[in-house]
């Protein structure tokens, strides 16, 4: 039998659809390009500016907010405290920041989402069995400052695995645009949750994948999120003059990458080490048509469920690259910006998850995560659950990104229902 949440069916609160959507449409203007695409790095300037609209539309709202010195921003009823909670607490949240010309719904709708169910609890008088916190987690997708999972890192207290001076790709220093969000690279361990700190994560996301759409359901349950290894590779070469300089003896960066980026593919597609394995990212220096690049950096991003998989895709591309350092005599250097393993969800959220559905009559199905998700970070430290809704075409980390707004309103409902039985 179904578990009714606190109170009879019809006093159950209900979320604002139409409030979350205006709000979810304001949002995608913050960085918002003519064509739908969004660009909130983050740490940017744009990605500063949805902060700060956050915390002021969750003040008027009755909230309180507070931001850790890792940056993230937390909403709750009453004053979140990192260490010791005198209550049980479910965290809820995912991220603001996008990638380049992104989605306006990646991260931003889980978070929005979030913001509405703590609203609706608030405003209803709805006495939770644990405190509800909200959490917009900083630099989810890396695309500035490479390091994606920044924020959910320091939560879980992956502090060494973070560089201690991050710089983004222009040499610019986390440290003054931290510091700007209301973050603090000197005190990061006063931003670390203790393992016992929280009852459950849950993360509401646009599935980016066609999975729902081509099943036609409007709810899935995350059992599991991929695996990811992302490398940034820098090759030097020897820069010069392209009318002069021979092409005997030149030692050309971008033809070296060029036949990385070939080999990067093959480590999916032909050797199949690992399911996918992608070039998204790349910066020629000097960048300039008639001279021979001095240096070119790009970015590796592999993907399995399987870490022996991730593991030996990473150690192939690594001998591959050495092996043409050496026949095309340029210097090729290696840095890890993210290495996470394949995480499962938590079976009981799981359950709780598929119950609030059959609650509100939608159906739903389990399913694994090709993305990655702040959630597979904080799993180091709570259980986690993921709710899905789909994606129209399957598409996301392009302007196209779109969810019908029945399913956006479905899966924050869900996330409610998910709250109140928890
Ligand atoms: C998330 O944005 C990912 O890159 O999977
Ligand atoms: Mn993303
Ligand atoms: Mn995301
Ligand atoms: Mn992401």
């Amino acid at each position: 039998a179904v578990r009714r949440p606190h109170g009879t069916a019809d006093t159950v609160p209900h979320v604002d659809g139409a409030r979350l959507l205006r709000r979810i449409d304001r949002f995608s203007r913050i960085g918002g390009a003519e064509d739908g695409g969004v660009t909130r790095m983050g740490f940017s300037e744009a990605d500063r500016e949805a902060r700060a609209r956050l915390v002021s539309e969750a003040r008027a709202a009755g909230l309180e907010t507070s931001v850790d010195a890792g940056g993230n921003v937390f909403i709750s009823r009453s004053t979140v405290r990192p260490k010791s909670p005198a209550r049980p607490r479910i965290l809820i949240g995912s991220h603001l920041d996008t990638v380049a010309n992104g989605g306006r719904l990646d991260g931003a709708y889980g978070v929005l989402a979030g913001l509405e169910v703590l609203q609706c609890l608030a405003e209803s008088g709805t006495v939770t069995g644990c405190d509800v916190v909200v959490v917009a987690f900083a630099n989810e997708e890396g695309a500035l400052f490479p390091q994606p999972f920044w924020g959910s890192m320091v939560l879980a207290g992956r502090l060494d695995a973070l560089p201690s001076e991050p710089r983004d790709h222009a040499g610019r220093p986390l440290r003054e645009a931290l510091a700007l969000a209301g973050g603090d690279l000197s005190d990061l361990a006063s931003a670390v949750w203790a393992p016992d700190s929280v009852v459950g994560y849950l993360e509401l996301h646009v599935e980016q994948g066609p999975v729902l759409e081509r099943l036609g359901l409007p709810i899935g349950v995350v059992d599991s999120i991929t695996g990811r290894t992302q490398l940034t590779v820098e090759v030097t070469g020897v820069a010069g003059h392209a009318g002069t300089s021979p092409m005997e003896g030149r030692r050309d960066p971008l033809v070296a990458a060029a036949e990385a980026v070939l080999s990067v593919e093959r480590l999916a597609r032909e050797d199949r080490l690992c399911r996918v394995a992608t070039v998204g990212w790349l910066e020629v220096t000097a960048n300039s048509p008639n001279t021979i690049p001095g240096c070119v950096r790009f970015s590796v991003d592999i993907r399995d469920s399987d870490s022996a998989g991730l593991a030996a895709a990473e150690q192939a591309l690594r001998a591959t690259l050495a092996d043409l350092a050496e026949r095309r005599e340029v210097r090729i250097a290696i840095e890890v910006a993210v290495r996470t393993d394949r995480v499962r969800t938590d079976p009981r959220l799981r359950q709780e998850i598929a119950a609030a559905a059959a609650d509100l009559g939608l159906a739903c199905e389990a399913m694994p995560s090709g993305a990655g998700h702040d959630a597979q970070v904080v799993a180091d430290i709570a259980p986690v659950g993921m709710i899905f809704v789909p994606s129209v075409d399957g598409v996301s980390h392009v302007p196209a990104e779109r969810t019908a707004p029945e399913h956006l309103t479905a899966g924050a409902e869900v996330l409610l229902r998910t709250v109140l039985r928890l």
